[in-house]
């Protein structure tokens, strides 16, 4: 199974760092996972040092591979079974319509942040899992995709005020 990470173009250090740590990559092949694709945008990766902004290892029996930028983002919502991102909203409305589990980490040093205001809502609504970075091993090791709500067709009142502000529609 496949999991896809995405920092859209922001740079976000502490999260990419997480997902290649040994005790996320244990977490992830111990759920099946067996290949994780990271976009890592403007974030530091050590591992891209020297390359032309792609690279793959494999580590803790997960393949990992590395790139700056993915041409295409929507191929890898397709083809994920699980996809860790920033609380970017749309990257997160992206990945809920396609129905595709989420976990969404929100970088905790930008405050006052709309973006994560939307996390916590969908969170609440049991639509994705927020996590940080600290902790996403133990949220990998406990999160039951199953169980998460299947983001609904329409927009609810629930979410449309913050939608709205974020995103200009509904
Ligand atoms: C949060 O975002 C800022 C601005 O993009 C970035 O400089 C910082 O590295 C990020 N925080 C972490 C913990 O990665």
């Amino acid at each position: 199974m496949i999991v896809f990470v995405t920092v859209g173009s922001t740079k976000f250090d502490a999260l990419i760092e997480s997902v290649l740590s040994a005790d996320v990559l244990q977490s992830l092949q111990a759920r099946g996972y067996n290949t994780l694709v990271v976009q890592c945008g403007d974030s530091q990766a050590n591992i891209l040092e020297n390359t032309k902004g792609q690279a793959t290892i494999v580590k803790n029996g997960v393949v990992c591979e590395v790139w700056r930028f993915k041409p295409s983002l929507e191929v890898e919502f397709e083809r994920a079974d699980l996809v860790i991102s920033h609380a970017g909203s749309g990257t997160i409305l992206e990945v809920l319509r396609r129905r595709k589990p989420l976990i969404v980490v929100p970088n905790s040093s930008l405050l006052d942040d709309h973006q994560q205001e939307l996390a916590n809502e969908l969170s609440k609504g049991t639509y994705l899992v927020r996590s940080d970075v600290g902790n996403l091993g133990p949220t990998i090791m406990s999160m039951n995709p199953s169980e998460l709500k299947e983001f609904p067709p329409f927009c609810g009142d629930r979410f449309r005020k913050i939608v709205d502000e974020e995103m200009g529609f509904c």
